[in-house]
């Protein structure tokens, strides 16, 4: 029996556990190796995927879409342009009506509410199992999954955890549910997790999370195995973001000076998309440090993984 079996839903990261997280990267790495050596994936039955996007995206909802066909999937697309929600149906009424038409085996939902995804799962109406594509400012658990893999890939093999490394994630962490699923799985996994930013961008609830802070780039960029820089979400930000009169990319930017202050084989990650020359500058972005691609290529490997384990145990249910 898999470490997954009975996984019905991934809306958060304490929906997998250390070990069920370490089994998938196992399948998201067995994935790439078989699709690198040119393998064809099929579904013993009809398997859909909804792909349920009410925010913009490029790389989730591509990578999702590209590993449901690779898995052997038919995939369905409905964005907030173009569907009824446009008229103003609810969520829930929007869920229900593809259920009904498509019948999917999984849901992947991106959407602007916290919490959405775990809500549509939890409902007694919903037959699908439900992948959050991230929620709002709360979660983007299969984010963090595709930075695990990326950071286990340089630095761990085989069934080793992360216990010894360092990494820091500095940028907009109030806003960021990157951050905030990041700096829940990655600790879980055995990393040392120190989020830095300037104090607006820090949640009031950052005490309750598993990690150390600081409002001091430089104090800890020396001692990190990876940093991972997160854009300033300015379409979240409602009244003034606190930021006024601060230089954003001089204090806490990823310059070249500041990444030359990085161990020889430590790396640099972005979820994207990226702000060149805010949050990164270019010459580091595209750098000989960037796993940025890397980790743009490993969603696809992790959410094959992810779905497929959703199937599994959907078809074990029914
Ligand atoms: C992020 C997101 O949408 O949460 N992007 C992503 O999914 N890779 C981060 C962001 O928008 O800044």
């Amino acid at each position: 029996m898999s470490a997954t079996n009975g996984m019905t839903r991934l809306v958060e990261v304490a929906d997998v556990s250390a070990e069920q997280a370490m089994h998938l990267l196992e399948r998201a790495r067995f994935f790439r190796d078989q699709s690198e050596a040119g393998a064809v994936f099929t579904q013993p039955r009809r398997s859909v995927i909804q792909l349920l996007f009410y925010e913009d995206s490029t790389r989730t909802r591509t990578s999702f879409e590209a590993a449901a066909r690779r898995l052997g999937c038919d995939v369905c697309l409905v964005t907030e342009q173009g569907s009824s929600a446009a008229k103003g149906e609810t969520l829930d009424d929007t869920v229900i009506t593809l259920l009904n038409t498509v019948d999917p085996d999984v849901v992947v939902l991106r959407h602007k509410d916290n919490n959405s995804a775990k809500h549509i799962s939890e409902q007694p109406w919903n037959t699908a199992a439900v992948a959050s594509a991230g929620d709002g400012t709360n979660e983007h658990p299969t984010q963090a999954l595709l930075d695990a893999m990326t950071i286990h890939d340089r630095f761990r093999s085989g069934g080793e955890d992360l216990t010894g490394l360092s990494i820091v994630i500095v940028g907009d962490i109030v806003r960021s549910r990157v951050a905030r699923s990041n700096a829940h799985l990655l600790p879980r996994l055995g990393a040392d997790v120190t989020v830095v930013a300037p104090a607006p961008l820090l949640p009031a609830d950052i005490g309750s999370w598993p990690v150390k802070v600081s409002e001091d780039l430089d104090a800890v960029i020396g001692s990190a195995d990876a940093v991972m820089a997160l854009r300033i979400q300015h379409e979240r930000v409602t009244g003034t973001s606190g930021l006024e009169g601060l230089d954003y990319r001089q204090q806490f930017g990823l310059t070249a000076a500041r990444a030359a202050q990085m161990k020889p084989n430590a790396i640099v990650m972005h979820p994207g998309p990226m702000n060149r020359g805010v949050e990164i500058d270019d010459d580091v972005a595209d750098g000989p440090r960037s796993v940025i691609r890397t980790q743009v290529r490993n969603g696809v490997w992790t959410r094959m993984a992810v779905l497929q384990a959703l199937i599994d145990s959907r078809r074990s249910r029914s």
